[in-house]
């Protein structure tokens, strides 16, 4: 740990002197910090993760500051008191490179192509909809309490603003129908935003986005599910990951279960702490029979996770309040 505080010092006075400071997150000593997680006994693993951890947030604050420092240093200061030619002035445009790709749009394209690298089509989910996608065609009985637990938001004309992406389960099912008839099958995800009307903190948006995947074969299996889900996320985190389930009641799904993974070590995690990444089970034969696909014949099975909870893992953001918060801060940090 002397190691890492001497290089957590010599980082932060590099941060407060480059007028690159993003450069020091390139740093070789960092790279061997890092590398050196393989080589420590396991039960100094965790607080040796940890303190990396740590050292990487301080860094990433310092980088923020000394950004903006650089930032307001640029700043031309205008003499306002000064005498003014309306025919000489110029109009002073922004310039385009200052713009980015949101943190989101980024991540949502990730996941897109990871899942069509593995065979899927990706779609985009809707924005508006209505009681039968959200519910009816989901197997969700009128009046059922399970309704209240998707806090939806509704216009007045009836529309819902879909509360999860699984409303394009019954349209994914519809429009694969022929072609899992003629022995094909259908594997879509569907990404998109959601809106739900709940009390807002850390872990919990008004407007979040999700990824649904819907997958329909004579003989799918929960095997296959899991090794589906297995796959997508060591691709996505790039590590191997331990996985575990346990039941959860989805109306649309039986049975229905959590998904969790164990926190890696990189990420800061600890051993034994997991993390529930989604719900996903085999597609309930009612709602086959709303797509008018026999469930006799044809299993299925479906997931829906939230994508800002992915991300904030990856890079260890804290509150998910900032995606959508504007603060160009938070925003620079993925230019
Ligand atoms: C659902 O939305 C189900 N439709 C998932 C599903 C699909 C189950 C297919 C079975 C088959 P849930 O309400 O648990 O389930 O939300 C799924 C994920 O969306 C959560 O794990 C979380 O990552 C994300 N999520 C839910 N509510 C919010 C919120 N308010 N803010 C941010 N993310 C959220």
């Amino acid at each position: 740990m002397q190691d890492i505080e001497e290089i957590e010092k010599k980082l932060l006075s590099q941060v407060s002197t480059t007028n690159t400071p993003r450069d020091v997150l390139k740093s070789p000593d960092l790279k061997q910090l890092y590398g050196a997680i393989k080589s420590i006994a396991d039960e100094q693993r965790s607080a040796y993760g940890k303190r990396i951890n740590d050292l990487k947030l301080s860094l990433e604050s310092s980088i923020l500051k000394r950004e903006a420092d650089l930032d307001n240093a640029a700043v031309e200061s205008i003499d306002v008191t000064a005498p003014w030619d309306i025919n000489s002035v110029q109009v002073n445009l922004l310039p385009t490179n200052l713009g980015s790709q949101h943190p989101l749009t980024v991540e949502i394209e990730n996941v897109a192509d990871i899942f069509t690298r593995m065979g899927f089509e990706a779609i985009e989910s809707r924005q508006i909809d209505d009681d039968y996608h959200m519910f009816g065609s989901l197997n969700f009985p009128e009046n059922h309490p399970a309704r209240d637990g998707y806090d939806t938001f509704r216009t007045e004309e009836g529309f819902i603003a879909p509360a999860h992406t699984s409303t394009m389960q019954n349209r994914i099912l519809k429009a694969g129908k022929a072609k899992l008839e003629s022995g094909g099958q259908i594997g879509v995800v569907a990404l998109g935003r959601c809106f739900r009307n709940e009390d807002l903190d850390a872990t919990h948006e008004h407007t979040f986005y999700q990824y649904e995947g819907v997958f329909m074969s004579n003989d799918a299996n929960l095997g296959q599910m899991l090794g589906t889900l297995r796959s997508f996320f060591e691709c996505y985190y790039g590590q191997s990951l331990k996985i575990k389930t346990q039941p959860a009641y989805f109306p649309f799904v039986e049975p229905g279960l959590e998904f969790a993974i164990e926190k890696p070590a990189a990420l800061g995690g600890k051993p034994g702490e997991w993390l529930e990444m989604l719900g996903c089970g085999m597609i309930h034969p009612n709602v086959l029979l709303a797509a008018g696909i026999d469930p006799k014949k044809y299993r299925g099975f479906a997931w829906g996770g939230g994508i800002e909870r992915l991300v904030m893992l990856k890079y260890g953001i804290e509150d998910i309040r900032h995606f959508e918060s504007g603060k160009l801060q938070f925003l620079r940090k993925f230019a």
